[in-house]
């Protein structure tokens, strides 16, 4: 189906032809595809033909790009549900091993960090909620969260060319334009980690016209910036090909070397920011990482404190 996109038109009565099956079969087929997310031009005179600029996700697209042990093994692709993390964490609560993957086309009621709404629209996103057994305390969850932000990030620049940055503590952001946000949700049990579910959520090919007008100005996508329409399919098993390495890596040795590559990646260090947390509002200069994944900010009396939590703005400032 995906190589057929942006091919001949057919009608209705030449598919029911071909395939031996009646007319309502077909239009019952074609709308559990579009169902799915598969996007078709439709004509009154010449019938029905698959869209060129529009791919659905395919799980066999997926499994075949994936060079993983665990991670994506497990996979579901939805075409519409209310949050993937509300789904990987369903299946986390009824024993899913780590690397269980849910994938939807659609979401109804995407969360984003601090009870922000994630915009999750039709088939041209990656929305996508992992399920993480980790071994650490509760304080190593922020680590993990860095982690996420260099592996997808690396994966971005593989599948799509953009050179995406970091801001701390996890947003990608291309050209000064937010582009994938990272949500890690820890169940806690007897003081330890029960799981945690990895949500990633980036705008691989909305186009201006996706998002609400109070958005436009400050998010962007791979489409946007490339110029091109991203394989989201490819995508999806790079993000969890790079997830896997980076967290054995983290496992054998450490926070450290996702925290040099995390620095390498960055396009916070060396700004000016505004820090807004509950300790209200501070002004600095992002200075480094610190072993834990607190950003390391130098005051203007010139001490260096650690920042854990919280939202920070990049100076000069970022697009409004
Ligand atoms: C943020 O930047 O605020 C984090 C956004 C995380 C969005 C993703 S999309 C897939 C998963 N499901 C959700 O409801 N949220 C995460």
């Amino acid at each position: 189906m995906f190589d057929a996109a942006g091919g001949e038109y057919l009608s209705g009565e030449e598919i029911s032809r071909r395939l031996g099956v009646s007319r309502t079969a077909v239009w019952k087929q074609i709308r559990r595809l579009k169902d799915a997310g598969y996007v078709f031009d439709a004509s009154p005179k010449l019938g029905y033909r698959l869209a060129a600029s529009v791919s659905a996700l395919d799980t066999r697209r997926i499994a075949a790009q994936l060079r993983t042990v665990r991670f994506g093994r497990e996979l579901t692709v939805l075409a519409k549900t209310d949050s993937t993390q509300t789904e990987a964490e369903k299946r986390a609560r009824e024993g899913a091993p780590e690397g269980t993957l849910v994938v939807a086309e659609e979401q109804t009621s995407g969360r984003g960090r601090q009870g922000r709404v994630w915009h999750s629209p039709p088939g041209k996103g990656v929305w996508m909620s992992t399920v993480l057994r980790p071994e650490g305390p509760l304080t190593a969850v922020p680590q993990l969260t860095l982690l996420a932000a260099v592996a997808v990030c690396r994966a971005i620049r593989q599948v799509s060319g953009v050179e995406a940055g970091i801001k701390w503590p996890n947003d990608l952001l291309a050209d000064g334009r937010k582009l994938c946000g990272i949500l890690l949700e820890a169940v806690v049990e007897d003081g330890g980690v029960r799981h945690c579910i990895m949500g990633i959520g980036i705008d691989a090919n909305l186009e201006e016209s996706d998002y609400p007008e109070e958005l436009r100005s400050k998010v962007t996508s791979l489409r946007r910036e490339s110029g091109i329409e991203v394989d989201r399919s490819a995508l999806i098993a790079a993000v969890m090909n790079e997830f896997e390495t980076l967290y054995r890596l983290y496992a054998e040795s450490g926070f450290e070397p996702v925290r040099l590559l995390w620095e390498s990646l960055s396009v916070t260090l060396g700004r000016e920011i505004v820090v807004r947390d509950v300790r209200g509002e501070r002004r600095g200069w992002a200075h480094g990482l610190g072993g834990q994944g607190e950003l390391m900010m130098r005051t203007e009396d010139g001490a260096v404190v650690p920042v854990y939590s919280g939202d920070i703005e990049l100076y000069p400032k970022e697009r409004e």
